[in-house]
Formats: structure tokens, C-alpha cells, sequence
């Protein structure tokens, strides 16, 4: 049994879409979440900065004394650098694990420019559904929008004019690959009435588990949830009530803990 929580990072609220799957599952567990938002978008950053803040939050949730860090960010998890997974704790990246509706022909990966860069999840998905054609589609200002909480309409612009550019209007299932996108399905259902789209939050959240239990390292349970962000709390703060009722909401500047 380990009672420490469970570390979460992001650069925003995205890795609420996981940390709501952590907590629907492993009601027990406790978590300590971070999200960037100050410096979101981080899907519009470069390779090495996207790195150095990922280095900044695991920090600081160590310094929380956290167990196991679930990166909650396709972003972070395929643009951090190899050394990022070693150390004390586990860290376990985004999964790329997903099932897809039998019968899909046309699939479309949805994700930040800086994760389709690295093509990890399209190289992963090819070698797992070799018959299925896959489209990658760069959404530019996409998870900015629901950072910043901008309705479904100014949403689904920029999905719209994403998916005609990337030729991706024309498929039968989505690949939600950045952790923001689930808190807007409304904004992609517009564009695309009758696509199922996957979220890997739960294979994600499962992978992380199972290493849990090989170590005896699952929660008795009691503890609380903290949630921290970088800039001002006026979306997050509501949204984390909304999700997890009510939590410890905090602004951090990550160094002066
Ligand atoms: N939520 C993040 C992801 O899963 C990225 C959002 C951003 O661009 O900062 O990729």
C-alpha cells in the first residue's frame, strides 16, 4: 500500500479529461494535478522549451512527494526527451493504445502541430491498423480555445478549417491525441455529426495502474485531490468543481513552493 498521491501534469486543463478517468476508477487515489496554463499552448512551442517545462512540473510534483507522474499531455509525453521516464517514480507517457469501431476505413488523428511533428501516434497506429487509412490533422489554436474557454462555435471554426485542409472530412472515426479535446466533443460533433471519436484517457490511467500494483502501490484511500495552475483560476477553477465537486484550486508560479 502507498498513500502518496498521484502526480498529474499538463499544460492546462486538458489532463482533467484524465484525471477525471483517475478518479471515476480509482476513487481511493489521490491526486495532485499541475497544469501550465500559463504558458499554453504548448502544442505551438518548440522541441527543447516544450522539454524544459516538462522538467519545471515534474519538479515541482516530486517536491509534493508524489508516487507515479501520469503525463497528462500528448504533447509533453512525445516531445519530452528519453531521460524525462527515468528516476525515482514512474512516469507514464499518453497512451497510443486505442480500439477503434470495427469496420473504420478512414481514421483522423487530431492533435497539437508539436505532437503530429513527432508522428508517434500516427507510426503506432499504422503498425496496429495496417488496413485502416489515417489522416493527420494539425489543430492549430484548437487546444488554446478551450484553455482560454471559448464557446463551441469559435471551437468548431477551427477544427472545420483544420480538418478541410488536412483532408480529413471525409473519415469515419476520430483519434482524440491531445488530452483538451474531449472537453469540447460538442465543437467536434458539429463538424463531424456521426464520428465516434477514441480518447485515451482510460488505457492511459490503466497502464499507470497496473504498474501501481506490481509494486504494492495502490491507495487505502482518505486523501484529497489538490489542483494547481500557473495563471489565473477564472475557467479552471469552475471546471475542476464541475468535474471533481468540491477541491483544493491553487495558483503556483511551480518554484516557490
Ligand atoms: N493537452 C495537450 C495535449 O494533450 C496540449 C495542449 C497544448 O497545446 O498546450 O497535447
Amino acid at each position: 500500500m502507498d498513500n502518496r498521491p498521484i502526480g498529474i501534469m499538463d499544460s492546462g486543463v486538458g489532463g482533467l479529461t484524465v484525471a477525471r478517468v483517475l478518479h471515476e476508477r480509482y476513487p481511493k487515489e489521490s491526486m495532485v494535478f499541475l497544469g501550465d496554463s500559463a504558458r499554453n499552448p504548448y502544442g505551438e512551442r518548440s522541441r527543447d522549451e516544450i522539454a524544459r517545462f516538462a522538467e519545471e512540473i515534474k519538479d515541482f510534483l516530486l517536491r509534493k512527494n508524489v508516487k507515479m507522474i501520469l503525463i497528462a499531455c500528448n504533447t509533453i509525453s512525445f516531445n519530452v526527451y528519453p531521460s524525462f521516464t527515468k528516476g525515482t517514480v514512474p512516469v507514464v507517457k499518453m497512451s497510443l493504445d486505442i480500439t477503434l469501431p470495427e469496420g473504420t476505413k478512414k481514421a483522423g488523428i487530431f492533435a497539437t502541430p508539436a505532437s503530429i511533428k513527432t508522428h508517434a501516434h500516427k507510426k503506432y497506429v499504422e503498425k496496429k491498423f495496417p488496413h485502416v487509412e489515417w489522416v493527420e490533422v494539425p489543430c492549430d489554436g484548437v487546444a488554446a480555445a478551450i484553455e482560454q474557454g471559448k464557446d463551441e462555435n469559435f471551437i468548431s471554426a477551427l477544427v472545420q478549417k483544420a480538418a478541410k485542409e488536412y483532408h480529413a472530412l471525409g473519415i469515419d472515426a476520430g483519434y482524440w491525441a491531445c488530452t483538451h479535446y474531449p472537453l469540447a466533443p460538442g465543437a467536434f460533433k458539429k463538424v463531424f455529426p456521426d464520428v465516434p471519436f477514441i480518447d485515451p484517457a482510460l488505457p492511459t490511467v490503466e497502464a499507470g495502474m497496473d504498474i501501481l500494483r506490481k509494486e504494492d502501490g495502490l491507495s487505502e484511500g482518505g486523501g484529497r485531490n489538490e489542483f494547481y495552475f500557473t495563471d489565473g483560476l477564472t475557467h479552471a477553477a469552475p471546471l475542476v468543481k464541475r468535474l471533481f465537486g468540491p477541491a483544493a484550486v491553487e495558483k503556483t508560479n511551480l518554484v516557490g513552493e
